[in-house]
């Protein structure tokens, strides 16, 4: 059987579907390097000197492991010198990264979280990078934070890679959802999943049990009626499944269906969620709706909402439709 590269692929969108300006194919070629050489840190593990934690913290207080600080770093020298971004942004930097004067400015912003699932890296459990790419819609010649406050809805392409069993790079750019898998012979991405789809129902979630006691009602509800199995109101079974790296969570759901729940819990409760709208919800919401899959908040669409800052948190309600649908309706419920 004959499969087609990244390249390839990014080739034939730009000659068809107009999807594919020459700048934005640079930064996904550039974007997709840069994971191989993040994914070869990783594989060293031990060996390289990459596990454990750094001395430092990132802006959200969290402490920074190894790995967080070599994977931002590629990304960031990866991406600097090409000419297609203006800027960049990151969760482990506080604020947006400019490209310097010495590099032409291109028009995009890419948004990243280096590395996905920090707690399991000295563990070897499967991790990932996840990156978001907007437009820069300004035409005023300076960039700021302020550039980058744009709904997903607007973003220009999405993905991540993670690194697991396998290395996979899962891509968007608003044409349906496309897999590729890195032949480490040949260095290579290969297309392995040219239509990615989620099924509409399922019997998995996903989601950290142990907050359950800090939950709003209406999860408490869903999770409830899932637990109940057979004999509840579901009439079903239900499995569950939590990785920890939501880049895991999410490629599970995206090959065979799923939920994944990170919701707003009342351990901190002046803050929306855990995960981080721009750089970790807005690309796998990008994901998910492109695979046929729904992702909202509990009450909004995701790629709806207009961040008011660059680090802003959210909860995440992602995955199978029916199931998404069901658990925004008990939010709306409960709200209205
Ligand atoms: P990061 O490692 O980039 O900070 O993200 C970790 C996130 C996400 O990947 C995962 O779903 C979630 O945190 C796990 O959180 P808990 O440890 O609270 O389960
Ligand atoms: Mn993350
Ligand atoms: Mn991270």
């Amino acid at each position: 059987m004959s499969r087609i590269s990244l390249t390839q692929y990014l080739v034939e969108q730009q000659r068809s579907g107009g999807h594919m300006p020459a700048q934005l194919r640079l930064l996904i070629e550039v974007v997709a390097r840069a994971c191989k050489r993040i994914a070869i840190s990783v594989n060293k593990g031990a060996l390289g000197d990459v596990l454990g934690s750094a001395v430092s913290e990132n802006v959200q207080g969290e402490v920074q492991k190894k790995l967080d600080i070599i994977a931002n770093e590629v990304l960031i020298e990866a991406n600097e010198w090409g000419g297609h971004l203006a800027a960049m942004a990151s969760e482990e930097m506080d604020s947006i990264h400019v490209v310097p004067n010495r590099f032409p400015q291109g028009e995009y912003l890419l948004l990243f979280d280096p590395l996905d699932g920090s707690s399991n890296i000295d563990v070897n459990v499967s991790i990932g990078t996840i990156f978001s790419v907007l437009r820069k819609v300004t035409n005023t010649r300076g960039v700021s934070e302020e550039d980058f406050l744009q709904p997903g809805k607007q973003q220009a392409a999405a993905g991540y890679c993670v690194y697991g069993p396998q290395t996979t790079l899962v891509l968007t750019v608003g044409d349906g959802v496309v897999m590729f898998t890195l032949d480490r012979e040949m260095g290579s991405w290969v297309m392995t999943e040219s239509e990615v789809k989620i099924p509409a129902d399922t019997k998995e979630f996903a989601i950290n049990m142990s907050n359950m006691r800090h939950w709003a009602p209406p999860v408490r509800r869903y999770i409830d009626e899932c637990l109940a199995g057979s004999t509840g109101p579901r009439e079903k079974d239900f499995n569950m499944r939590w990785v920890a790296s939501m880049v895991a969570d999410v490629h599970r759901i995206l090959t065979r269906g799923g939920v994944f729940m990170y919701p707003w819990d009342a351990r901190e409760p002046n803050k929306a969620g855990k995960l981080r709208l721009m750089y970790e919800a807005n690309p796998m919401a990008f994901l998910v709706e492109q695979a046929g899959g729904g992702a909202t908040d509990g009450t909004r669409r995701i790629l709806d909402i207009t961040p008011s800052k660059l680090h802003e948190r959210v909860a995440v309600v992602l995955g199978s439709k029916n199931e998404v649908e069901r658990v925004t309706q008990y939010h709306l419920q409960q709200a209205g």
